[in-house]
């Protein structure tokens, strides 16, 4: 058996069992047609395997299984393939694969189902870290409604017999304090939601926006239609704003020439100040040739401006301050609803913060009405690619439970 990880075989393992795609989701057999469920059931497992593969913390995956198509991705994708031997007994194939890492030397097991649609590096990482630095323990996220079991991290792999069925969460935990361990309980984001039932696809349709949207920079030249475009804005509009005084304004720039002119007359000003700064010239030409790329090669590009018209005026400035704001804050909820909207419509956008640094120059190529404040350019497109994957910080790092 090879493996494409190319990392050692000592460390953590993964092991991902795969049930045979034609019997997979049947839970869903109101809502997806048998096909499409077999559709499901390998696009969640390739899902799977490629985040994995980004997982740097892991030594390699095993994806055991008895179904020669499942095995056959899972070399594709550079995982072990490993045979089930017990025909359709989840505990015995988990079993058979921790034993298959012992065997090679790892030193963890973490036992994940191949239908998390949300699974993130992150959430792997955040579970990893929880690990007892003794390297002796257990981590388990359970399912949503805390009765199943989604990630299981076993560290030596064979500490315990899993025990996958009913209520497997609560059972896990008292099979680690049968052995004297406290099991570490965490729920990461991406791994409470798996997809068995129609309630979690409604749940996954829901939020997927949410989870998937990501910045794209590069645009096919396909156009895009004023009715699209105004559905995105009316989407932007449906966002919360402080009062509900909707201190938002846009300026959508479709024609050439306009984009052309902003993107000169914004590159203008990024040279002088960059100039101003001191920076070498080359490094300056390139970023400017960037910039003025990325607004003008952008089938559309929307200027979200900030208007302070309608908001509380106070005398003083502390509460003016806030009041301002409040309106900033206001006009992010709406770009913000404006990027899912663009995601769900299957067009890619980018937030670019430039009009910020020249907001007299937007004004001036815009001819903006004097109290539209250029707050951000959208560019957006149909994408020419997914994007760049992004990571975010763990929210055990960004939350405080009181
Ligand atoms: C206030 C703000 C300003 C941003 N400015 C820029 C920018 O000037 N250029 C750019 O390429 N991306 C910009 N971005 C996009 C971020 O780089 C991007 O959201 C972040 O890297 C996370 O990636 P994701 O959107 O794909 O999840 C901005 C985003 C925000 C919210």
């Amino acid at each position: 058996m090879s493996s494409g990880f190319d990392r050692p075989y000592a460390g953590t393992w993964a092991v991902v069992p795969v049930k045979p795609f034609g019997q997979a989701k049947s839970r869903l057999a109101k809502t997806l047609s048998a096909t499409a469920r077999m559709e499901l059931a390998e696009s969640l497992m390739r899902h799977t395997l490629q985040v994995l593969r980004t997982c740097s913390e892991l030594a390699n995956v095993v994806v055991v299984s008895q179904d020669d198509r499942v095995l056959e991705i899972a070399s594709e994708l550079g995982a072990v393939a490993l045979r089930e031997r017990s025909q359709s007994n989840l505990n015995r194939a988990i079993m058979q694969a921790l034993g298959y890492i012992t065997s090679v030397g790892g030193k963890a097991g973490l036992v994940l189902p191949s239908d998390l649609p949300n699974l993130h590096q992150t959430d792997v990482a955040e579970l990893l870290n929880c690990m007892d630095h003794t390297g002796s323990g257990i981590v388990i996220c359970p399912d949503r409604h805390e009765q199943g079991t989604n990630a299981l991290l076993l560290s030596p792999p064979d500490l315990l017999n899993v025990a996958y069925g009913p209520q497997s969460f609560e059972a896990h935990v008292r099979a680690a304090n049968a052995l004297g361990i406290d099991a570490h309980v965490v729920r990461a984001p991406g791994i409470v939601l798996d997809l068995d039932t129609p309630d979690d696809w409604k749940l996954w349709h829901a939020q997927q926006p949410l989870f998937e949207r990501r910045s794209v920079r590069r645009y096919s030249n396909a156009l895009i239609s004023r009715t699209a475009i105004e559905r995105l804005v009316a989407a932007a509009t449906w966002a919360p704003s402080a009062h509900n005084r909707q201190p938002w304004r846009f300026v959508v720039v479709t024609k050439e020439s306009s984009k052309l002119e902003l993107a000169q007359a914004m590159g203008d000003r990024l040279r002088s100040d960059r100039m101003t700064d001191g920076d070498d010239s080359a490094v300056i030409e390139a970023d400017v040739a960037r910039s003025h790329a990325r607004i003008s090669g952008a089938p559309a590009v929307i200027v979200a401006c900030m208007s302070t018209a309608d908001m509380d005026h106070y005398l003083d400035d502390r509460r003016a301050r806030v009041e301002e704001t409040m309106a900033t804050q206001s006009v992010a909820m709406a770009v913000q609803n404006l990027l899912l909207a663009a995601y769900s419509e299957g067009l890619g956008a980018c937030w670019m913060c430039a009009p910020l640094f020249c907001p007299d120059v937007v004004s001036q190529v815009l001819r903006l009405p004097s109290d539209w404040q250029p707050q951000a350019l959208v560019t957006l497109g149909v994408p020419a690619n997914d994007g760049k994957p992004a990571n975010r910080k763990s929210i055990q790092m960004l939350t405080r439970w009181i």
